[in-house]
């Protein structure tokens, strides 16, 4: 099992994502402490689609160049259209807490964001054992 995906089309969908992530962190080594981050950050991110973008794809995979785990999700939603406000702490264009991008920046290693307006979005997490 070196990648799972979990399609996001309804809100329990979500929870699934988040326990896809925490699982496939424990089977690769983390500390439960890193695999409760990486199941957090996984349903943010989750969340996200679900929220933003109508759903979408959520995949969890094994890294095995340089140990490590990789959240990937994708979506053909609206696109973020200023990404650099998205990473601020507290803004949110839905009314929500506005916590979730800059929270799965801290909770990661890295984070990349890429997101076409109109076109969707593609936003990548890893974490190294
Ligand atoms: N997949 C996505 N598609 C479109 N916009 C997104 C997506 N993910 C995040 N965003 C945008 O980035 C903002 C910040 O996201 P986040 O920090 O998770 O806050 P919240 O979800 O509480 O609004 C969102 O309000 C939204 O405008
Ligand atoms: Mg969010």
């Amino acid at each position: 099992m070196n990648k799972i995906s979990v399609y996001v089309a309804a809100e329990f969908n979500i929870a699934e994502a988040a326990r896809q992530a925490k699982l496939m962190a424990s089977v690769l080594g983390f500390s439960s402490v890193q695999s409760y981050y990486i199941a957090t950050a996984a349903s943010e991110l989750a969340a996200n689609v679900f929220i933003h973008a109508d759903g979408g794809m959520f995949e969890v995979s094994a890294l095995t160049d340089r140990p490590g785990l990789e959240l990937v999700v994708s979506d053909h939603g609206p696109g973020i259209a200023d990404i650099e406000k998205a990473l601020q702490d507290g803004y949110s264009t839905a009314g929500g807490l506005g916590c979730g991008l800059p929270g799965v920046q801290r909770l990661m290693d890295e984070m990349d964001i890429d997101s076409q307006p109109g076109q969707g979005t593609v936003v990548r997490a890893r974490k190294w054992l």
